[in-house]
């Protein structure tokens, strides 16, 4: 099997760090509250989680029944109770620390803002009245397509306080993505701006609506529009409103419209295997509970922190460790609009100097690249006050791993590894900073009520050390997805089908070592990890036929020293293969395409021209050899189904 000569060809990684002395002794979670955690769930499942419940979400009405199974795999937790996620960020803390700072902004031009608690429960409040004077009610969807400002955050808590259902697009994302995804959530809102700053740039993100809206998207009304560029942009009459305009009249007050438990707090389009992007639904208690319990547990949250997570509200890690956990458990959270690299190496390292930043939380990706600049950089700032460092979004290379130990953390903060997926809503597996001991490249061990296992493919659990298989969780989690957006069969399908509805199948490889510790080995669908983010092969090949020119295309991941994995693409032309400066002109034209349907990300890095695909006789294209040729990998393949065995010169880029 693929997935097992992956994981032999991995190095086995021997290094332990014990927890450093000085975090351990004051960190919150200590072992022997651990232990009664452990205890707890083991236990009884369901009663662990409704207790943690109780005690960490303020109800407007309690919940009778914790568990909901009756329509399994749609589990429904707290069923009966009712809340506002909103007024558990905001409202609980405005007696206790309604002055304390709970968002500091750094924007790309340098230019700085911080709110408190009671500043910023005042702009949603406004936002929330001016959503309301709109006619938006709870149920309703609001696309969200705003650079990383204070006020996307606002955006999604207003939304949140009146019960719609926001639902961030990535400000890279193009205007098409940005229209099948408005079309597929049936928004009758659009929250943008006249645009970004994004490496000295402005991303036009006003007239990228524009092109979205005039390409249909029916139920939008409105657009609201946040003024941070200033540049001139196109505001349609009747359609098109000023943020500031639309605020200033409303009253900061707006009383947070309790929901469900399970009313749906927000939908985020992250890709699959097969088809359009999956719109993945999530609820409002048993994901809050689940931020607000891994920002503690995980992050060591406490009132004095800095905590900076660097991803975009775009991704499902701006959500859980921007906008959600790290309110409800009352911290200061850090937001940087623009590039890491903007102007120069050293923006990241000034920022956790100038802000005081405590935690900080970000990608293999970006380590790499910032790694790649050179010790110096880092070395010349103040970044005494970082006490923990957290790593997510794909396995982080021992390399990176001992550089950001050695370089950014002194040698004295953990390395918090932490596994989770847009679809599971909060942190899965993790180390506990002050207890667990931790090796490079595993994410160590599932958190306290986390049935986590790896199981073969007739789906028994996988026991011999080191050994492959499927990655799943076997109990229901609060914070798991409710559903795909108007496809509960694809969510039965791609989640639960292959073991009969009896785990959650999470899409990835993985195995334990001989002390429990789980090392994720990567995708085991045909979903790329570009540089942390998820990128259907799919989605790019039918980016790419959309072209007139391309006639088939498939598309593979290759490895690369800086993103992890790089599209590669193989296309088959409509009339005769270009060679030379030909081959080059239109390799930079169908790049470019596919900016354009898709948004810079998906761009491949490599292209490469064939007469033909290489299938087999039953017509499959044989995505393994692509793989291996893209890898310059042996080719270990039976190739005697292959239709034109001459092919594989061309795939090699040998005959071009
Ligand atoms: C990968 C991001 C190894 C994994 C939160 C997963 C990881 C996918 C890790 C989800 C990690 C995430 N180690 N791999 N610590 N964290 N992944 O939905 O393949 O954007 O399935 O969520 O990223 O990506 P998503």
């Amino acid at each position: 099997m693929e997935k097992q000569q992956n994981i032999e060809s991995v190095l086995i990684e021997k290094r332990v760090f014990a927890p450093p002395s000085t975090f351990a002794q004051q960190a919150q979670l200590k072992a022997d509250a651990l232990a009664e955690l452990q205890r707890r769930a083991a236990a009884d499942h369901v009663g662990f989680w409704a207790g943690l419940a109780r005690q960490h979400i303020a109800w407007h009405k309690p919940f009778t029944r914790a568990l909901d199974e009756s329509k399994a795999p749609n589990y429904r937790w707290f069923v009966d109770g009712e809340l506002s996620v909103s007024a558990n960020c905001l409202d609980r803390h405005l007696v206790e620390r309604g002055n304390k700072t709970a968002i500091v902004f750094e924007g790309e031009p340098g230019d700085t803002r911080s709110l408190s608690y009671r500043a910023l429960h005042a702009e949603v409040g406004r936002l929330a009245n001016t959503l309301h004077s709109l006619g938006l009610q709870a149920g309703d969807r609001v696309v969200i397509y705003l650079p990383l400002v204070p006020e996307a955050i606002i955006a999604m808590h207003a939304c949140a306080r009146i019960g719609a259902v926001h639902s961030v697009v990535f400000g890279g994302f193009s205007a098409l993505s940005l229209k099948d995804r408005i079309e597929d959530t049936g928004a009758r809102l659009l929250i943008t701006a006249d645009g970004g700053w994004r490496g000295g740039q402005i991303v036009e993100l006003k007239s990228a609506a524009d092109k979205a809206l005039s390409l249909g998207c029916p139920t939008i009304e409105h657009a609201l529009v946040y003024r941070r560029t200033g540049q001139d942009i196109a505001m349609q009459a009747g359609r098109d409103l000023w943020w500031h305009e639309a605020v200033a009249t409303q009253s900061p007050d707006f009383t947070a419209v309790p929901v469900a438990a399970d009313h749906p707090l927000f939908l985020l389009y992250t890709s699959g295997s097969t088809g359009k992007p999956k719109g993945i639904q999530h609820s409002s208690a048993g994901y809050l509970l689940n931020c607000k319990l891994t920002s503690e547990w995980v992050f060591d949250l406490r009132p004095e922190d800095v905590f900076w997570c660097t991803a975009d509200v775009g991704w499902v890690t701006g959500h859980s460790y921007v906008a959600y956990g790290p309110l409800a458990a009352g911290a200061t959270v850090m937001i940087y609009e623009g590039a890491p690299t903007f102007p120069d190496g050293g923006r990241f390292w000034k920022i956790c100097e100038r802000h005081g930043v405590t935690i900080l939380y970000t990608a293999p990706t970006a380590i790499r690249a910032l790694m790649k600049l050179g010790d110096a950089i880092p070395q010349s700032h103040d970044l005494s006050k970082i006490r923990l460092l957290g790593s997510v979004g794909e396995p982080i290379n021992p390399e990176a791993w001992i550089w950001y130990h050695r370089v950014i953390g002194r040698e004295r903060c953990p390395i918090v590894d932490t596994w989770w997926q847009t679809e599971t809503g909060a942190i899965l597996i993790s180390p506990l900073p002050g207890l667990t001991a931790t090796k490079p490249g595993s994410c160590t061990l599932p958190l306290p009520g986390i049935e986590v296992d790896i199981v073969d493919d007739a789906g028994q659990s996988v026991t011999q050390p080191d050994a492959g298989g499927y990655l799943v969780v076997k109990r229901p989690w609060p914070s798991m997805l409710q559903t795909i957006w108007g496809d509960n069969d694809r969510y039965l399908r791609t989640y639960w089908q292959k073991f009969q509805n009896r785990y959650y199948v999470a899409g990835d490889s993985a195995h334990r070592d001989a002390d429990g510790y789980y090392w994720i080995m990567g995708r085991i669908d045909d979903v790329l990890n570009v540089a942390g983010h998820r990128l259907g092969t799919m989605e790019i090949e039918s980016a790419l036929v959309a072209h007139p020119r391309v006639a088939e295309a498939a598309v593979v991941g290759q490895p690369h020293e800086i993103k992890g994995e790089a599209v590669f693409a193989y296309v088959v032309l409509n009339g005769a293969r270009p060679v030379a400066a030909a081959s080059a002109a239109l390799s930079d034209e169908l790049r470019s395409w596919v900016g354009e349907q898709l948004g810079a990300i998906a761009k491949p890095d490599t292209i490469r021209f064939a007469d033909n695909l290489p299938k087999t006789r039953s017509g499959k294209i044989m995505r393994r050899l692509l793989r291996a040729v893209a890898r310059n990998e042996p080719i270990t393949q039976d190739l005697s189904t292959l239709e034109n065995p001459a092919i594989i010169e061309q795939l090699r880029g040998e005959a071009n």
